[in-house]
């Protein structure tokens, strides 16, 4: 006999590119999910995909369909959100014909720039938001003034904002070249600040909190994952392997702490005495 392959609702809707898991158990309690002519409400619910007839807003499941993994550049003024009910500009207008429905994972506040990553696989965008994976989303902020050593210092060992408590993994004054767009002055630090948690407005709060308000903010990484010269408005598809690079960590050495970061040819050698007495000893 074979065993049903049964899978909870909202996974399955993730994985054929509805929705977020989040965002199918809200359909669900909204009732739009229709299981075997039947509204379902219940949130974990199980499903054969196989043999049940699934409709959302009335129209049937699709079948499986190949994952898609977009990179894209967020520009300001652009809202993360496939479609917004007062008619602003959202990443959606910047996404031209794509073979399946994709969602942004995680956001970026209207007024950032930068990195945002949009798919249809729900269990990828499920691994990279999920605290415990804690992937290092990198930021170049523009701030409104100049804070001194021991401020930066309370970002590292931690701060309260609204949502707990975080410390950022590494903060590093940048120095920013003059272009035509970005001038740079006195008045104004660059930081790059890199954080694994994923909090509301996080860095910005981070900095309200040592009393600095952030005047630019754009993301630079996701994981190893790099903008590079992507322009803003710009996206390009990612095969599995670049999707995956979010899942390795973007720090410095000082940052990884405990380990030994000394190259094999400076450690202590071992001297000739203390062989021949280790041989001995093994010999014994
Ligand atoms: N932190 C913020 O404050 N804003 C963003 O857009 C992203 C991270």
């Amino acid at each position: 006999m074979i065993t049903p392959k049964l899978v909870r609702l909202n996974k399955l809707l993730a994985e054929r590119g509805i929705a977020s898991r989040r965002g199918a158990d809200k359909l669900i309690e909204e009732g739009q999910v229709v299981v075997n002519g039947k509204k379902v409400y219940e949130l974990g619910i199980k499903v054969n995909p196989n043999i049940d007839k699934i409709s959302v807003d009335g129209k049937p499941l699709k079948t499986k369909m190949e994952n898609i993994y977009i990179m894209f550049n967020k520009p300001k003024n652009v809202i993360t959100s496939m479609n917004d009910p007062l008619g602003r500009m959202t990443v959606a207008d910047f996404m031209g014909e794509i073979p399946g429905r994709v969602y942004p994972i995680g956001r970026l506040d209207w007024d950032s720039e930068g990195l945002l990553i949009l798919t249809n696989d729900g269990d990828y965008a499920q691994k990279v938001m999920h605290p415990k994976k804690e992937v290092t989303k990198t930021y170049h902020v523009k701030l409104e003034g100049q804070p001194q050593p021991y401020q930066i210092k309370k970002l590292l060992t931690g701060v309260s904002i609204p949502g707990g408590r975080v410390k950022a993994k590494h903060v590093e004054k940048l120095k920013m070249a003059k272009t035509k767009t970005q001038k740079t002055s006195d008045k104004n630090d660059w930081y790059k600040i890199i954080i694994t948690e994923g909090k509301n407005h996080q860095v910005r709060e981070m900095f309200k909190k040592i009393g600095f308000d952030v005047i630019k903010l754009h993301r630079v990484a996701i994981g190893k994952l790099r903008i590079g010269q992507l322009e803003r408005g710009e996206m390009v598809f990612l095969n599995e392997a670049a999707a995956d690079r979010v899942f390795i960590p973007d720090l410095p050495d000082e940052a990884i702490g405990k380990r030994d970061y000394r190259p094999k040819s400076t450690k202590k050698p071992v001297d000739e005495v203390s062989r021949k007495k280790l041989n001995k000893k093994l010999n014994e």
